[in-house]
């Protein structure tokens, strides 16, 4: 490890909620580490998790709470210590702040994506990025730029070093912990922007971190192009017949319709995460497996179409609009009994098939359950509560969901160990993804036509528990089936008073945190951060990174271009 280069910098003592001399931070990163080793947090660690350990950890060291985010970084480095040593250092990505760089006499310029360094050794900042891309790092100095989740996102950066000041990290975090990042933070020891200061040796130890035995960190992106690849007409005429008859070419052709594909993504993703040899790619019986999964879901499809008479889907004619509902009606029935087939066939002992077939059964049920209360409901509507329409969603959208979990980690040779993690997660990712829907419907629709669809709407349901006794009998009209035509401005507007999608999204948020905080009780790493990270993709939550924010904050300090910008 190189010397620490000698800079000229004036002391400056580290902000109010960082201890203040090095000896207390060293005691506190000792104290951590004692912890984790006792307490053994399975990593990735929600906001949470993280907090309630670091506030055990400074409770037990007798240390002022005022502490808790200085030492939740530290919880959260050393609980992803042995995943990030086990990540080449091809795979890893260094992350420097501007404000690192001595102010008034840095040379550099920026671009779009951060500072360009110089390496003219008037900072530390050079001497990191140079050995770092010695051993093979990527180096970026920008906080938060969105590039890095986009890197994270391709798989071309598994891990990151990063130094930051601790309201950046604040930010940041939240989309570290979304993608389940494994990540090592060290704190800058103040905020502010420049001229700044950081424990070096610690930044050398991260930098340097490794272990001989490396592994690479299971990549989403590949698994989803994998997941795809099932459903070409190609991969498909393997596995079902192309066209026998005239229902199995009808349910072929829908089969191979666009679709998101996320039950079989779910299929491969648990077998991935716990299986014990991770075979890049999934073998056949994964492949027939989610197949399988996506027969019932396309079923499921054609026969709600049915029900709600809906006309598009895909943006294309249903099912029944176009061959009429008798013919629809038996290519979803035929597609359940494909599903069904394809699992008892899949390569895997009588065991394992017997219980994902007894998985299925028993998701088609449910499922078929919570179609009905929504149906029985529509044969004789009246308000429904909130929490009405959400056992609504729980019943008729998760268990979709949950078998695509379950079948997943019977195929990896798991037994019932993980059936009650999986529902719980599989009810509260169900829920939160119908919400979505519900709103993505109810900004798309023209107004008419989302007050007039006659369906147990969360936006009513929350409108209608806000709305005074007058507002009611508005939305009375709209439960009861009236022609909400007549009066669609007055409900309209109603509901943008009330702030009907806002209060959905909360819901929905509220949903996913849900399920994240479920998987606290996995012992399993690899399956907890997987899971982690399915809701980010399935949810889409990369897009914007929080940012340092100094060349908005106005105290450009030493040569810095307008252009500055870190993302
Ligand atoms: C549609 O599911 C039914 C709901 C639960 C909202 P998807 O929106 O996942 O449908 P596909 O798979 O993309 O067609
Ligand atoms: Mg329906």
């Amino acid at each position: 490890m190189p010397d620490e280069p000698a800079i000229v910098r004036p002391l400056r003592p580290p902000q109010d909620n960082i201890p203040q001399t090095r000896d207390q931070r060293d005691a506190l990163l000792q104290a951590v580490g004692d912890y984790i080793e006792r307490a053994e947090p399975v990593s990735p660690l929600s906001v949470e998790e993280l907090r309630s350990h670091a506030l055990a950890v400074l409770r037990g060291v007798g240390l002022d709470e005022k502490y808790v985010d200085y030492a939740a970084v530290l919880v959260s480095n050393e609980v992803w210590r042995p995943t990030v040593a086990r990540i080449p250092y091809e795979k890893r990505l260094l992350l420097l702040p501007k404000c690192l760089r001595n102010a008034e006499e840095c040379p550099a310029q920026f671009d779009d994506i951060g500072l360009l360094c110089e390496g003219c050794g008037r900072c530390m900042m050079s001497e990191f990025k140079s050995q770092a891309e010695r051993l093979g790092y990527a180096v970026l100095i920008a906080e938060g730029s969105p590039v890095v989740m986009s890197l994270i996102e391709t798989g071309k950066v598994e891990a990151v070093v990063g130094v930051s000041c601790l309201s950046v990290l604040a930010r940041v975090f939240p989309y570290m912990e979304a993608g389940a990042v494994p990540g090592v933070a060290i704190p800058l020891l103040r905020d502010g922007c420049a001229n700044t200061n950081v424990d070096a040796d610690w930044v050398w130890d991260a930098i340097y971190r490794s272990n001989e035995e490396q592994a690479h960190r299971l990549n989403l992106e590949n698994l989803r192009s994998q997941v795809s690849s099932w459903f070409t007409e190609e991969s498909l005429s393997e596995l079902l017949t192309v066209a026998g008859s005239r229902t199995e070419k009808l349910a072929f052709e829908w089969m191979g319709k666009v679709g998101k594909r996320w039950r079989p993504f779910l299929v491969a993703c648990t077998y991935q995460a716990l299986a014990k040899d991770k075979d890049i790619p999934l073998g056949d019986a994964v492949r027939q497996a989610g197949v399988a999964v996506e027969c019932f879901h396309k079923a499921s499809l054609i026969h709600d179409d049915i029900e709600d008479g809906d006309d598009l889907r895909y943006g294309d004619k249903t099912l029944h609009a176009e061959y009429g509902v008798p013919i629809a009606l038996n290519a979803g029935d035929f597609l359940l009994g494909e599903g069904y087939r394809l699992l008892a066939e899949t390569a895997g002992s009588d065991g394992q098939k017997a219980r994902m077939l007894a998985v299925a059964a028993r998701g088609h049920r449910d499922l078929c359950l919570g179609q009905g209360s929504e149906l029985t409901w529509i044969q004789s509507p009246r308000s429904l509560t909130v929490a009405e329409v959400i056992d609504i969603f729980r019943k008729k959208t998760s268990p979709a969901f949950e078998v695509a979990l379950k079948v997943g980690a019977i195929l990896a040779g798991y037994g019932d160990e993980l059936s009650d993690i999986l529902e719980e997660y599989s009810q509260s990712l169900g829920i939160a993804y119908q919400i979505r829907d519900d709103i993505e419907d109810f900004r798309s629709n023209d107004e008419s036509a989302a007050l007039n669809a006659v369906r147990p709407s969360l936006m009513l349901a929350l409108a209608y528990e806000r709305a005074g006794r007058d507002d009611r009998k508005l939305l009375d009209m709209v439960w009861y089936g009236a022609d909400g035509r007549l009066c669609a401005a007055e409900i309209e507007e109603l509901l943008t008073k009330l702030r009907v999608e806002h209060l959905a999204s909360e819901l929905m948020d509220s949903y996913k945190s849900r399920a994240i905080s479920c998987l606290g009780k996995l012992t399993n790493s690899d399956l907890k951060g997987l899971l982690r990270r399915v809701i980010g993709k399935i949810f889409n939550d990369f897009e914007i990174m929080g940012c340092c924010n100094d060349h908005k904050a106005g105290y450009d300090q030493g040569g810095e271009s307008s252009q500055a910008s870190s993302g």
